[in-house]
């Protein structure tokens, strides 16, 4: 501030002026340094340096240079109901909602949403978290179908709710894993039909449960007295992969499936720290005792774990893997610790839960046994200070007075005895493959400084959550001690606020890489690509209105890590969710999950005619060449 003009401030601005506080808070300068990108974590330990060293105006007057690493011009929101993409590149759909994987299978009948019978043999809903698997010369993608848009689904049905047993076999079979084999050929993506490798996994699936609770008494049921064989996976949201060439899809709003016949039932701790009740989304418990608390109090118990997939093998049975924890999973970045072992990133995406991390005891072997490494480790939960300090708090049995079983089952009460930092919605990790770094989405929280977390831990307004009621998101960022990201200390700072610097002049206007050019609220789905740029794809607000004036459809941006600058890469059609995201295997083509497109003024997503469809789109440049 060169000059301030003190007769138009307000009496408390110059109250602030005349008697600064007496220790200003340690989060006002981590807010302070990441609106003006000036000391990124200071000296030795930056991030950023090259930004750093030569001042903000990098971040301006680097953007023509700046734009040729990222290969495209950037280009302006937009409302359009389409997909909208730079000048030089192109789309087209690879899969939909409802399209058959087998040949025997029935295309969609609008009129109706489908059957179960047809389902099963089709695309599942709600496209998320997927991972891209090469055996010889085949491509295999394995794709979440987190949840499902009942009102499509069963758009013969009032209020999109299952009124006979059908409706429910269709419910299950949109949720889960879909596996499938595509090809390419003459610059356009296809599904290969009866391909060996297809599969789909739903809410019905056997899987096996493995780690410390499997046969703990919490997980038994009447059906299921080991408490070692569950039966499916659903609302898979974020994905993983493992080194030795597994899928790793994660259980993340898995309690609003369960309800009660017994509305007087008592709500157990448990129950309630997961946000379980007796009111269900999809009114299953009314159809099957296995989504009804009265009938199998422990059913939820089983749900809401990491879940490991062989993709190359569809007869191979899906591993619950319950030494990851349990809670609303939104992804799970694994990364290989400097002395073998294996380390696994974890959010909670829930105002006000943690951010978690798995360590294994063994260390990674190429080509050996590898099978015991994502069930015998321990779990720690971040504890991020305001000095831009952080540590890895452990969830053992004695630092939390549970036992192992308990931990694994009530993975949030053992991290809030230890007290793990509240965070803004932890959505995907992303490990930096050119630098040990991490980076998490905190997609936003309106209960920021405003009311506690399920379990009543507090959410101050802290370092890495520096905004009250916070409705735009962060992106935070690590640096693990040692260059290891398997120790126990870490230091942080803010890579990006999300904002809007055309409504706000505070920290609500968003750090200084974010412009009237390219912001965007609610950052979600985070990965690298092979260049060690961070793609940043959006689940927010898509008013365009308000606090959200200006920033469009929800989108997919193009961060560099060593820079701060962030550009608009694409913008999706009306009231979507951008997420998913991998790349095929000659980088030449990215596949995109554009989940619960909306209807336009042009008709639905991607048709045009009839329903809208989520759907996984492939994009290219025009002139075929690598673009990630
Ligand atoms: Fe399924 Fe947190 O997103
Ligand atoms: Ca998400
Ligand atoms: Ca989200």
């Amino acid at each position: 501030m060169n000059h301030i003009d003190k007769a138009s401030l307000s009496f408390d601005e110059l109250d602030e002026l005349n008697n600064p506080r007496p220790s200003e808070q340690e989060f006002d300068r981590v807010v302070e340094r990441a609106i003006s990108r000036r000391g990124f974590l200071g000296g030795a330990v930056a991030f950023g340096s090259a930004a750093m060293m030569m001042g903000t105006s990098v971040l301006y007057s680097g953007r023509a240079e700046a734009a040729s690493r990222f290969g495209f011009a950037p280009i302006p929101t937009s409302t359009a109901n389409t997909i909208t993409l730079p000048d030089g590149y192109n789309w087209q759909v690879l899969v939909r909602w409802a399209d058959p994987m087998w040949s025997d299978g029935d295309e969609l009948d609008m009129a109706t949403g489908g059957t179960g019978a047809s389902q099963a043999k089709a695309f599942g809903d709600n496209t998320d978290g997927m991972e891209l698997f090469v055996f010889g010369d085949k491509q295999i993608l394995a794709i979440n179908n987190e949840y499902i848009q009942n009102k499509v689904l069963m758009t013969n049905r009032a209020d999109g709710l299952p009124t006979n047993e059908d409706d429910v076999a269709k419910v299950k079979a949109a949720h889960g894993v879909s596996v499938i084999e595509i090809s390419e050929a003459d610059g356009s993506w296809s599904v290969v039909k009866d391909s060996p490798f297809n599969r789909r996994i739903t809410m019905e699936t056997e899987m096996e449960v493995r780690g410390p609770a499997a046969g703990h008494d919490l997980l038994k049921t009447a059906a299921d007295p080991d408490g070692a064989k569950v039966l499916g996976t659903w609302n898979n949201c974020g994905s993983g992969r493992t080194p030795w060439g597994t899928y790793l899809t994660c259980e993340e709003n898995f309690n609003g499936y369960f309800g009660s016949s017994d509305q007087a039932i008592e709500i157990t701790d448990g129950w309630q720290r997961y946000g379980i009740g007796t009111e269900s989304r999809y009114a299953l418990d009314k159809f099957d005792p296995r989504f009804d608390l009265a009938e199998n109090p422990n059913e939820p118990n089983r749900h809401g774990y990491v879940v490991e997939i062989d993709p190359l093998n569809p007869d191979a049975t899906p591993i619950k893997r319950t030494a990851l924890g349990r809670f609303k999973h939104e992804n799970a970045a694994l990364v290989i610790a400097t002395d073998g072992r294996i380390v696994v990133y974890l959010g909670d995406d829930e105002r006000g839960e943690f951010l978690y991390k798995y360590v294994s005891n063994d260390k990674f072997v190429e080509g050996g046994d590898n099978s015991k490494l994502l069930d015998e480790g321990t779990l720690y939960v971040a504890k991020f200070n305001d000095d831009q300090t952080g540590e890895w708090l452990e969830l053992t049995p004695a630092s939390t007075g549970m036992s192992e079983a308990e931990i694994t089952i009530f993975t949030r009460m053992g991290a809030s005895k230890v007290g793990a930092t509240t965070m803004d919605r932890p959505e995907w990790v992303a490990v930096n493959p050119g630098r040990v770094e991490a980076y998490v989405a905190l997609t936003n929280n309106r209960n920021r400084g405003v009311k506690p977390n399920a379990g009543g831990d507090p959410t101050p307004v802290n370092g890495p959550n520096p905004r009250e009621a916070n409705n735009y998101g962060q992106i935070v960022r690590w640096r693990p001690d040692n260059a290891d990201h398997a120790a126990t200390n870490f230091t942080w700072d803010l890579y990006v606020m999300a904002g809007n610097p055309e409504v706000h002049t505070d920290a609500y206007g968003g750090s200084e890489n974010v412009t009237a050019g390219n912001m965007f609220n609610s950052p979600d789905c985070v990965a690298f690509d092979s260049r060690g740029l961070l793609w940043i794809l959006t689940d927010g607000n898509y008013s365009n209105e308000g606090d959200f004036a200006g920033q469009g459809n929800n989108q997919m941006l193009i961060g560099d890590p060593v820079s701060g600058e962030i550009v608009r890469f694409m913008v999706g059609p009306n009231e979507c969710e951008v997420t998913g995201l991998t790349w095929s295997a000659d980088r030449r083509t990215v596949f995109v999950g554009i989940q619960h497109p909306g209807i336009g003024d042009n008709g639905a997503f991607p048709d045009g005619a009839g329903l809208p469809r989520s759907a996984i789109i492939a994009i290219r440049r025009d002139d075929g060449a690598i673009l990630a």
